[in-house]
């Protein structure tokens, strides 16, 4: 079984062709990514607008790449999948309706994968994980930590209050005057600085349960640098050190709640999941590593490559929902919203 994904929801256009493996897992036939970085450095981020169009110029080349590198034509796939949300709608819409109009075009059927839920199903591609496990999806975009209990079957038992974790590295940067996207400055910068030269606050530290919330510490990074005045000698790789010892100490302290929660509601946990940009991060993936020796959960970190936004992913989880039967309409409308557990969501929301 073999399946083109189209992933267009954020600042990467990606298309991949996966290939189902005789014992579990896939394998990865191509993989084919474009970043938009270069066109929405200048602004500081990601411009809604300026991906769309970027998307549009290119994800007919990537589907074209993609199969070229497969060895395959459409007529030799079994299905389409591509990215139907959460994300800016305007990207959304290309990668959709591209999906659907080579469904059509091919005969095959369409799956309409919801981006988070392709993060999560990752680590089955690469690693061949069972179910149920413990999912940490760190992003520019989410924080969260989700009971991942099969296909379609996600328990949030954590999420951020405020901003997302890569999104305090984004703006940690630039209060610093690094360049976007900011996570990887900040690791390269923190090498070289001491990270107990300033006490920043771990939120939510020890707190009962599972949530995340950045925003005290990104102000009093703000606090720092506005006390300076001006940033000279280490005062930068420092202040990187500092701010990535705390963010390194609360991930390790709130998926440990993670896990706590999920022995409470769904038996011991075997395996924990991460995924997302930040799970790129050198001084995390130790940390979890540590975490995985303490509690003896195994840990499964997919290349970075496969951590970031990516075609392969959403090809992955079209396959599993096809295996299913869980096949969508033509008529599936983009979702800009789209979260995993929609029970936690409206309880979130006071809207239950
Ligand atoms: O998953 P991703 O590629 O895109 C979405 O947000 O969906 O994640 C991008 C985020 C950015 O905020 C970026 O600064 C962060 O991941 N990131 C990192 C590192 N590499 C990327 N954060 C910390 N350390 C890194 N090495
Ligand atoms: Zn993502």
């Amino acid at each position: 079984m073999r399946v083109l994904g189209l992933e267009t929801t954020c600042d990467e256009t990606a298309a991949s062709v996966v290939e189902l493996k005789p014992g579990g897992g896939g394998l990865i036939r191509s993989n084919e990514v474009r970043s938009q970085i270069a066109e929405h450095a200048a602004f500081g981020g990601v411009v809604p607008e300026i991906a769309a169009r970027a998307h549009v110029d290119m994800i007919d080349h990537l589907v074209r790449r993609a199969l070229d590198e497969a060895g395959l034509e459409l007529a030799d796939l079994d299905g389409i999948a591509a990215a139907a949300g959460p994300g800016l709608i305007g990207g959304v819409m290309v990668g959709l309706t591209t999906g659907k109009a080579l469904a059509l075009a091919s005969g095959k059927p369409f799956m309409a994968v919801n981006h988070l839920e392709a993060h999560a199903l990752t680590a089955r591609l690469t690693d061949g994980v069972a179910f149920p496990y413990l999912m940490l999806l760190v992003s520019g975009g989410h924080t969260q930590l989700i009971a991942v209990l099969g296909v379609g079957e996600y328990r949030r038992l954590g999420t951020t209050v405020d901003d997302a974790i890569g999104e305090a590295f984004d703006k940690v940067a630039k209060m610093l005057g690094l360049p976007y996207p900011g996570g990887p400055e900040v690791e390269k910068a923190a090498q070289g600085g001491d990270p107990e030269r300033f006490a920043l606050p771990r939120p939510m530290l020890r707190r009962p349960g599972a949530d995340f919330s950045l925003s005290g510490l990104k102000t009093a990074v703000r606090l720092e640098v506005q006390r300076r005045g001006r940033l000279i000698g280490s005062d930068v790789a420092d202040l990187c050190a500092s701010f990535q010892a705390a963010i390194v100490d609360v991930i390790a302290d709130r998926t440990r709640g993670g896990l706590r929660l999920f022995g409470q509601q769904f038996g011991t946990p075997t395996c924990l999941v991460v995924a997302g940009g930040v799970a790129a991060n050198g001084a995390i993936r130790h940390a979890l590593a540590r975490l995985s020796t303490e509690t003896g959960v195994t840990l499964a970190l997919p290349p970075p490559a496969l951590c970031t936004d990516n075609g392969a992913m959403i090809a992955w989880a079209g396959l599993e929902r096809l295996q299913l039967g869980l096949i969508d309409g033509m008529d599936f409308a983009p979702r800009p919203r789209w979260p995993l557990d929609l029970s936690a969501e409206r309880v979130h929301n006071g809207k239950a």
